[in-house]
């Protein structure tokens, strides 16, 4: 139920918006109170006197109607929902968000607005899949932005892909999701709690143009980031150059090499737990030029490498304002259990979740993990399942063992 609930609901121009008169109605039928906001495009698909009517209030379009601003300005517009809710998000209305424009009623909400964000993006599969709307997806990601949809199907234009607005009930689910964890936000196992999550590889430049890597995708981070955020906590996610993005909600810090991580860590301590996902390189090169190294005949460049600092073993040994929970991985390919568990007394680590990376596991890069967690307490192997899973398990342990609760 979503009784009491203040529902702004911004409907942008695409073919979609039919389907946000049923929002409306399934929010209302909900108990919960819509204000809606129509853009100029919007008005070209519904009216604002069918809007207003399903909402049971006023419709706001224009940005200087000045009876508007003197019932409600703008800002106080958007601060008085308890979540903003754009649907349909057109690839123009993103294109805005991502880049702080506010020329209209609907993207100056968003520009002047605190409150949490949900979109529900639509439009023609090409629109979707354009690297401008992937870059504005990234920022918008970035920026705690949280997103349901879109679907795969047929499209209105006649074009199959992804680019469906997700149907009225799915928006529901995720509003109701969405406010849930603002809710553990307060509430919840998490709540208040300061965690730090490092994900991704590292890339650690040979000269400006080349670099060392691993195989790390980033795949697993995120799925912690997200299940610790879905627990209602704050997260800073530090991450490399991962394949996957990093989840919504989060505090995201991009770094490329092991030192950034290093230093990314240290400026966002003080935190109640550290998850160190991130597959760190051992070590960089030790004097990568500034220049490109030019091939030679006959000769072959010899590098020679310095050892990175271990950021794992740094916090958990901390004197001072150590976190009071410390999580390492082992990704190991013989003997996983031995090495993992000599590794936690070694790096002083609280857990280590420890997995066989042999390449026939598949689970470098893969969608699913199968890991042991060691404690002081002894090991535990948990079946094979999808990342994520393994993620909200953790997350899950990790809520326990700050604060008692399942
Ligand atoms: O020593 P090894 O790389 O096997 O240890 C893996 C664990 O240590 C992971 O949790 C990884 O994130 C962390 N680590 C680190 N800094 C390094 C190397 C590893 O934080 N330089």
């Amino acid at each position: 139920m979503l009784t009491s609930t203040r529902i702004l609901l911004i409907i942008g121009g695409g073919i979609a918006a039919f389907k946000s008169l049923d929002l409306i109605r399934r929010l209302r039928e909900r108990g919960a109170a819509v204000t809606p906001v129509l853009t100029r495009a919007g008005t070209e698909f519904v009216t604002p006197l069918s809007v207003s009517a399903l909402a049971g209030h006023k419709v706001f379009q224009h940005l200087f109607d000045l009876t508007d601003e003197s019932d409600m300005g703008h800002i106080e517009l958007s601060r008085s929902a308890d979540l903003i809710v754009v649907a349909p998000a057109t690839a123009d209305l993103m294109a805005k968000m991502a880049g702080g424009q506010a020329d209209d009623l609907a993207s100056t909400l968003l520009l002047a607005t605190d409150t949490p964000v949900l979109i529900a993006p639509a439009m023609n599969v090409r629109m979707w899949e354009h690297p401008a709307t992937q870059r504005n997806i990234a920022t918008l990601k970035d920026d705690g932005i949280l997103f349901v949809g879109p679907n795969d199907g047929d499209m209105a234009c006649g074009e199959h892909g992804p680019g469906r607005m997700s149907e009225p009930l799915e928006i529901v689910a995720a509003i109701e999701a969405a406010l849930a964890g603002q809710e553990t936000g307060v509430k919840g196992p998490m709540a208040g709690r300061h965690v730090l999550v490092t994900s991704g590889p590292t890339h650690e430049p040979i000269d400006p143009v080349r670099y060392i890597a691993n195989r790390s995708s980033g795949a697993q981070g995120s799925a912690i980031g997200a299940a610790l955020a879905a627990l209602g906590a704050t997260v800073t996610f530090i991450t490399g150059p991962a394949d996957v993005p990093p989840p919504a909600g989060v505090k995201v810090v991009r770094v490329e090499t092991a030192q950034q991580m290093q230093a990314a860590v240290n400026a966002a301590l003080p935190a109640d737990a550290a998850v160190f996902a991130a597959a760190v390189a051992d070590w960089r090169v030790a004097s990568a030029g500034t220049s490109k190294i030019k091939k030679q005949d006959g000769a072959l460049p010899v590098l020679e490498f310095a050892e990175n600092p271990d950021i794992l073993a740094q916090v958990a040994q901390m004197r001072a304002g150590r976190p009071g929970l410390v999580v390492g991985f082992a990704a190991e390919t013989d003997d996983v259990l031995a090495n993992a568990t000599a590794k936690r007394a070694r790096k002083g680590c609280d857990w280590i979740v420890a997995n066989d990376v042999s390449a026939q596991t598949g689970i470098m890069g893969g969608a699913e993990n199968a890991v042991t967690l060691i404690t002081a307490e002894g090991a535990q192997s948990w079946p094979r399942m999808g990342k994520d899973a393994v993620a909200r398990q953790l997350a899950s342990r990790i809520a326990e063992a700050l604060t008692g609760a399942q």
